[in-house]
């Protein structure tokens, strides 16, 4: 980035930018005007505190950057995880099957097993090693193997299929195995079944809430072969880990190497999805996602709205200097969305070594994190309305809800309290870009409101399979675009490998009674293995 000629430009531009206020009273235009459509969705990015000189010098950045280049390698399957030496074709998961090229006719593939295996699922065919139908089903997994498929889970759930809304599927992730606690304490072993999702197939975190189930399970049916046949499904790039474990191989769907894990929700790992919700569903969410891919491959730059979303994220990290970004749906049927994103944009560009290997002298990814835009009102906004930081923030909110519903006797009520969390909506960005400014202030100091925060809102005709699917996927070309201008890797998580080689390093410590053991440690970590030990002893 530091070398693009643009750079200079917008240096100068971010010394000059005026107030918010001064930007709308200059040009009435840009509420119309600073707005970019794709696969249904429009991003209204007038609140931000850009002016046409910005929009062009940072179309001039991705060009310089070589956004287009890098993006048809991307498309193209090639190799744009260089530090795995990998490709990152989530693309490729969700190309519609006529349109699928030899090499992605696996992905067609996989889904024909994963269709068939929710049949028998849902339609009772598959049963518990008692013989009795399947009545709940646990998804063994942890970040991308968790956080998509709860978040589409939780987020379409009005969506399912009228079938399959026998069948409830739950979530643990957790290591510390009290999510799994919560569950078995109410499950049934003979009509319950667990996914275990890895991509790897290593992740100690999955792998110990799997031990800990086959345990469970072992207790009530004695015949193992019977129960991990009739209780078990993994879902993994490592086939042969999966066989280790003691998978049969019709238990098993792969997806490869080739997709990133917090990527990996539109493979296999989908499969709490299409149980949840419905084979028909999950293809609607691809479809949605394929259609964002289309705008994202052909749209010109200030018109494309992932491209959007990237520049102007890096427009307030890097020239305005705004370090955290906020993302606020006021949808709860999204209270998910934030977490996901949290793993999607911190995981994929909180790094500081270049393509190149050289450290970075910019910043990249700020501190993302976000709630449901309502509650957040009554939690965290004080701090983006009236605290020293500067937060860019992300509204998303969908415009229709509840029509459907007209044969429910309280439609008019919930009609009624969607309007009012859209209105809410409107007044956040709205005080947040123009502060006290927006009605009459108050001379109060403490009730002053400055403005100036810039947002972006996301608006949706209304949340459902294909529009939620364009919105991932609208991020994961945003996390894309911006590591292509930041000249990083978005697709390698080296950053998390040191904590767990050293959390299997401490494991035995604590469990040795001698004291002597922790010795070694650095003072503080020793202190605290020790007071764990004696805690644990008495
Ligand atoms: O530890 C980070 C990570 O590797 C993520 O990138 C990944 O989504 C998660 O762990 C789970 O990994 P796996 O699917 O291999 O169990």
């Amino acid at each position: 980035m530091k070398d693009c000629p643009a750079v200079p430009v917008l240096q100068r531009s971010a010394a000059r930018i005026p107030h918010l206020r001064d930007l709308f009273d200059s040009d009435p235009a840009r509420g119309h005007e600073l707005r970019a459509t794709g696969a249904g969705i429009t991003l209204d990015y007038s609140k931000q505190r850009v002016d046409t000189g910005v929009l062009q010098a940072l179309a001039q950045l991705a060009e310089q950057a070589g956004l287009s280049e890098e993006r048809e390698r991307l498309f193209a399957g090639e190799v744009v995880n260089r530090t795995e030496n990998r490709a990152a074709w989530h693309t490729a998961l969700r190309t519609p099957t006529a349109l699928q090229t030899t090499e992605q006719q696996c992905v067609e593939e996989q889904l024909q097993r994963m269709t068939l295996l929710v049949d028998r699922i849902q339609s009772g065919v598959w049963r518990g090693f008692s013989g009795k139908r399947i009545t709940d089903v646990v998804n063994l997994g942890v970040g991308g193997s968790d956080l998509g498929p709860l978040m589409v889970t939780h987020g379409l759930r009005e969506y399912s299929e009228p079938a399959v809304r026998g069948l409830k599927v739950h979530f643990a992730s957790t290591i510390d195995g009290s999510q799994l606690f919560d569950l078995l304490d109410h499950l049934n072993p003979e009509t319950s079944l667990f996914i275990i999702s890895s991509k790897s197939f290593t992740t100690i975190d999955t792998l110990s809430n799997a031990d800990t189930v086959r345990s469970w399970l072992g207790s009530h049916c004695v015949d193992e072969a019977l129960m991990l046949r009739c209780h078990f499904i993994g879902v993994s790039a490592a086939q042969q880990k999966m066989s280790d474990w003691g998978l049969p191989s019709d238990n098993q769907l792969h997806f490869w190497q080739w997709v990133g894990g917090r990527f990996s929700l539109w493979s296999a790992i989908g499969l709490p999805i299409a149980l949840a919700l419905g084979m028909s569903v999950f293809r609607r969410l691809l479809a949605g996602a394929h259609a964002m891919d289309e705008h994202f491959r052909t749209a010109p730059v200030l018109q494309n709205l992932p491209v959007m979303l990237a520049l102007l994220g890096i427009w307030n990290v890097n020239f305005l200097d705004i370090r955290a970004h906020a993302i606020l749906p006021y949808d709860g049927r999204l209270k998910y969305f934030p977490s996901y994103l949290e793993q999607l944009e911190m995981e994929s560009n909180g790094k500081s070594v270049g393509q190149d290997g050289e450290l970075l002298d910019y910043s990249t990814c700020p501190v993302l994190w976000g709630e449901i835009g309502a509650n957040a009102q009554h939690a965290f906004y004080q701090l983006l309305h009236q605290g020293t930081q500067s937060v860019a923030s992300d509204f998303i909110v969908a415009a229709r809800r509840y029509e459907a519903l007209d044969h429910y006797a309280h439609q008019e009520q919930l009609l009624a309290q969607h309007q009012l969390n859209i209105a809410n909506c409107l007044a956040q960005s709205r005080v947040l870009a123009f502060g006290d400014a927006a009605v009459a202030p108050d001379d109060n100091p403490w009730r002053r409101y400055p403005g100036n925060q810039p947002s972006s809102t996301l608006l949706l005709e209304q949340l459902g399979p294909e529009s939620l699917g364009a919105l991932i996927a609208a991020y994961e070309h945003k996390v894309f675009t911006q590591a292509v201008i930041w000249n990083i890797n978005p697709f390698d998580q080296w950053g998390v490998e040191l904590g767990k080689q050293v959390a299997l390093q401490l494991q035995p410590l604590l469990q040795d009674p001698d004291a002597a053991a922790v010795a070694g440690l650095d003072a503080s970590t020793r202190e605290l293995a020790l007071s764990i030990q004696q805690q644990q002893s008495g």
